[in-house]
């Protein structure tokens, strides 16, 4: 029976990078470019450990971003209300959420999401870091982490921050969800692909 459709359909979540509208994951699209972007000032990046009225926050940026809370990932289904979360806050508002849980010797970061309004402002690189020293302090030797072969961005985001392909696990969306979602750019949403940086 498919998991209360967890990889659903998802809304628009993502930013242009030109224009600065926001984009649904089939109609965004991958650019090369060079470094002719200059690097913005922007206002500071706070992150903390979620409090509970931030994770009302996080719940609603994972929501808007996954269209659901529920991930599957590691053959397992996970409800990311359930999860320890850390919260980046720009001007006082919650700007991007990251939920995670030990999962053996690695912190398995479960859902990283920025506002589209913040992205390409810090907002993922802080959660990330943030979570990279909390893997530490708790004396783990690895973060992982899993995404779909669509989801480009986020391969690109996390390879540039130090994360390696481990595995890539055929059909397993397709398994779970028992349909074919259109995803990044409308390529088909089929299989996971997991990711790990050693620490
Ligand atoms: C993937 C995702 C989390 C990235 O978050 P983000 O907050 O935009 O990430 P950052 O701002 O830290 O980095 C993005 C880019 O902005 C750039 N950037 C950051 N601050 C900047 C600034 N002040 N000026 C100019 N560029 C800046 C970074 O250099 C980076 O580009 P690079 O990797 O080419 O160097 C976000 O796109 C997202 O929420 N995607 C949808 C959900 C998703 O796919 N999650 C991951 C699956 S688990």
């Amino acid at each position: 029976m498919p998991v209360d459709d967890p990889f659903g359909a998802k809304p628009a979540v993502l930013r242009c990078a030109r224009c600065g509208k926001f984009v649904d994951w089939e109609e965004a699209q991958v650019q090369v470019v060079c470094g002719c972007r200059p690097h913005l000032d922007l206002p500071p990046v706070l992150v903390r450990e979620a409090t509970d009225s931030d994770r009302v926050a996080a719940r609603a940026l994972f929501q808007r971003d996954f269209g659901r809370t529920k991930v599957v990932a590691f053959e397992e289904v996970m409800d990311i209300d359930q999860m320890p979360a850390l919260v980046a806050v720009t001007h006082d508002e919650p700007s991007g959420a990251l939920a995670y849980r030990v999962h053996g010797d690695a912190l398995h970061i479960v859902a990283l999401a920025t506002d589209p309004m913040w992205q390409r402002s810090g907002v993922g690189g802080y959660l990330i870091a943030e979570a990279e020293l909390l893997a530490r302090r708790l004396g783990l030797r690895r973060l992982v982490v899993a995404t779909t072969n669509d989801n480009l961005p986020a391969m690109y985001f996390y390879q540039r921050r130090g994360y390696r392909l481990t595995d890539l696990v055929p059909d397993s969306v397709i398994r779970h969800t028992r349909q074919t979602v259109a995803g990044f750019a409308g390529i088909p949403t089929r299989d996971e692909i997991r990711l790990e940086k050693r620490i």
